[in-house]
This record gives structure tokens, C-alpha cells and sequence, in this order.
């Protein structure tokens, strides 16, 4: 492949074709946010939410890595409960604790407070967020994608049933194996809503989505195809039908990653519990990888990062499919010269 055929900005969509590319697309997960001094500065100003409730301010957020990490695409600002909110549920984002439900959903009266999403009125400052980024990306930034996101059903419902993040999923696992017929409501209203959010993503502008499925290593195997994959499935049919590709994010699934393969994505997101040529063979080579760094090796030296980077990329083997990210979100004691480092070298080592 002759450098300059290919336009750096479609390395990430080529790469989800399997294409080959210039140089293997990297980005990170939680790309904009506490790491960057420039986030941090608008947050003594603003909440989250108050910044996912601001267009303009949210896609100036959401561009911010672009510019200071040179990472190859952009991911929208928002959070996994935005569509929630968005449907009238009282949940707040705290700080150091992350979502929290003001009346967790336990029971059949409870459910009824999920009610379809109206994309073009109940997430509005997102859809417009995504013109506006869209706009700037096509603009500036030779071409480079927008992602747009939305937690998977299981991640979701374990926030909504537990109230905020839990380490057992005590309600969670009670409710599922207890009561599977309105485990399955709960999902089933999940997974429509998640799928009409991504949809109007795509439909506003978005070229890439990922679905974050951060909580599916809580469950055995068996479980995980029974209670999760079903409703996770339904989301990646959804998408599919608009011929957009879509990334599959899990945390915790190395031991069944090929289940969660099963259930959807071009790509399938992988974390640093098994090596990425191991997991690659496990997903099958006619689907996109992307991973795996553990973030925390970030905090070490940049001498330690190097290798470790290094042997990731030699794990994919040359194959078109890779793309390089952490296998969890960046930390916020990163420093950023430490990512924009990992991606200098992730460009310039893929050549
Ligand atoms: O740059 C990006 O990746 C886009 C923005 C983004 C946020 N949340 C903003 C945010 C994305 C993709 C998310 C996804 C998200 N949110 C997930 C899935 C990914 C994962 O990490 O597993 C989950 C589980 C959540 C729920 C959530 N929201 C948590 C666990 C936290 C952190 C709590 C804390 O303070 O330690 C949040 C808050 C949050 N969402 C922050 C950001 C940048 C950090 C706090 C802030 O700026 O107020």
C-alpha cells in the first residue's frame, strides 16, 4: 500500500472493512475527559451533564483529543445514562461514583417508567453535538469519523436494577434468575431503546458505533448467552440494517469471547486478560479486532509502555483488522504525553 493513497482520516473505517491502511488506527476509550487538562478546566465551570446539555461546549469536548492526541477518530461526549435521562428517569452523574438512580427499577410498576425514546426530542443536545462534530471533522481533521455510543442492555439494566455500580450485582443476579419474565421486559425495553438511540446517531451523522457492554464478565458463560446476548444481539441487527459498522465492547470476557462475538459487532472489542492473537483466532479473522492495552501500564514508564505496545501490534500479524486502543477506559492520572506517545508510535510502527 502507497502512503498518501490512502486519506489518514478513513484508517478506522477501512480497518472495520478489513481493508489495509497506512498505519493502524488507534484511539482510546474515555479519550476526552479527566486525563486532559483542557477537559479538566471546563469542568470547574460546568457538570457533565451540564456539558452533554450544551452542543456547542460538548462537541468542542468531544474534538479535544483529536487535536491533543492526534487520535484517529473522535467519540461523542456523553454518557451511557444520557438516553435514560433523556426518557424523564432521575439519575445524576457523581463525581468519583458515577451514575446514580434516584428510584432503582425492581419490579413490573417500576418498568413502566422506561418508556420507548423519542430520539429527536429526548436526546436532542446529542444528535445536535453529532452535527455539529460531523461538521468540524469534514471540515478539518482530513475526514477522521465521529463514534457514537450506547451502553449495551446488560450494563444498563445493571445500573437501573443496583442504582449505581455495584461489585456483586447482588439486585442485578436476583432479579434475573428470580423473575425471568420481567428480566426479559426490562431487556427487551433496553434493547429497543438503545437501538433507536444508535440509530438517530447514525442517522445525525455518526459513521461508527460502539456498544458498551462494561459489566458482561459478571456472568458465567451459559448465562451470558441465556440472559445478555439475546437483547445485545438485537441492537447489533438494528444497526446492521443501516449498513453502518459497529464495535462491540465487553470487559471481563476472555473466556467466552467468542459467545460475545456471536452476539454482534465488525469488531469485537478486547480487553488485556488474554493475549489479542489468542482472542483474535477465538472471534475468527473475518471480523475486526480492537485492544488490548491494560490502561494502567500507562502510569508506568514510557520505556515499559513502548514494549508492551509493541507486542500488541506484533499480535495482530500484519492482518488488516487491528485497532489499537486500551481494554478499558484511559485512566485519569494519565498523562497526556503518555497517549499521545502510544500514538505517534502506533502510526509510525504500523508503516
Ligand atoms: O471520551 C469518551 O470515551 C466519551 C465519553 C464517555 C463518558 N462515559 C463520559 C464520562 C463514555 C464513552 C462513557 C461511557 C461510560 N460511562 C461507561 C462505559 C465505558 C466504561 O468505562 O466501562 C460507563 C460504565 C459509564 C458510567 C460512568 N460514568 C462511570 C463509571 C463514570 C466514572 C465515575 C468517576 O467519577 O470515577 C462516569 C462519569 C464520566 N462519564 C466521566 C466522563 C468523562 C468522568 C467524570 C466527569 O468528568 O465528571
Amino acid at each position: 500500500m502507497t502512503e498518501g493513497v490512502v486519506a489518514a482520516g478513513s484508517r478506522l473505517l477501512r480497518t472495520l472493512r478489513l481493508q489495509p491502511v497506512d498505519a493502524t488506527p488507534v484511539w482510546f476509550m474515555r479519550q476526552a475527559g479527566r486525563a486532559l487538562p483542557e477537559y479538566r478546566s471546563i469542568r470547574e465551570r460546568y457538570s457533565l451533564l451540564e456539558i452533554c446539555a450544551e452542543p456547542e461546549l460538548c462537541a468542542q469536548v468531544t474534538l479535544q483529543p483529536l487535536r491533543i492526541l492526534d487520535v484517529d477518530a473522535a467519540i461523542l461526549f456523553a454518557d451511557i445514562m444520557t438516553p435514560l435521562i433523556g426518557i424523564g428517569l432521575d439519575i445524576d452523574i457523581v463525581d468519583g461514583v458515577g451514575p446514580v438512580v434516584a428510584k432503582p427499577l425492581r419490579t413490573s410498576v417500576d418498568l413502566e417508567r422506561l418508556k420507548p425514546i423519542e430520539p429527536q426530542a429526548d436526546v436532542a443536545p446529542q444528535l445536535e453535538t453529532i452535527r455539529l462534530v460531523r461538521s468540524e471533522l469534514d471540515g478539518s481533521y482530513d475526514g477522521r469519523p465521529l463514534i457514537g455510543f450506547a451502553g449495551a442492555p446488560f450494563t444498563l439494566a445493571s445500573y437501573l436494577i443496583e442504582g449505581r455500580a455495584s461489585r456483586d450485582f447482588v439486585e442485578t443476579k436476583t432479579l434475573m434468575y428470580r423473575d425471568p419474565a420481567l428480566w426479559k421486559q426490562l431487556m427487551d425495553r433496553l434493547a429497543q431503546i438503545v437501538a433507536a438511540y444508535l440509530t438517530a446517531q447514525l442517522e445525525a451523522g455518526a459513521q461508527v458505533v460502539q456498544i458498551f457492554d462494561s459489566w458482561a464478565g459478571a456472568l458465567s458463560p451459559a448465562d451470558y448467552s441465556r440472559f445478555v446476548a439475546p437483547y445485545s444481539r438485537r441492537v447489533f441487527d438494528a444497526v446492521a440494517t443501516t449498513g453502518s459498522p459497529a464495535i462491540h465492547f465487553s470487559s471481563g470476557t476472555s473466556s467466552y469471547i467468542a459467545q460475545v462475538a456471536v452476539a454482534g459487532g465488525d469488531a469485537v472489542s478486547v480487553d488485556w486478560r488474554a493475549p489479542l492473537d489468542r482472542s483474535w483466532k477465538e472471534i475468527g479473522h473475518d471480523r475486526a479486532i480492537q485492544g488490548n492495552l491494560d490502561p494502567l501500564v500507562l502510569l508506568g514508564p514510557w520505556s515499559e509502555v513502548k514494549v508492551q505496545v509493541t507486542k500488541i501490534l506484533r499480535r495482530s500479524e500484519g492482518r488488516p483488522g487491528h485497532i489499537f486502543n486500551l481494554g478499558h477506559g484511559v485512566h485519569p492520572r494519565t498523562r497526556p504525553d503518555q497517549l499521545r506517545r502510544v500514538v505517534d508510535w502506533v502510526h509510525e510502527s504500523g508503516r
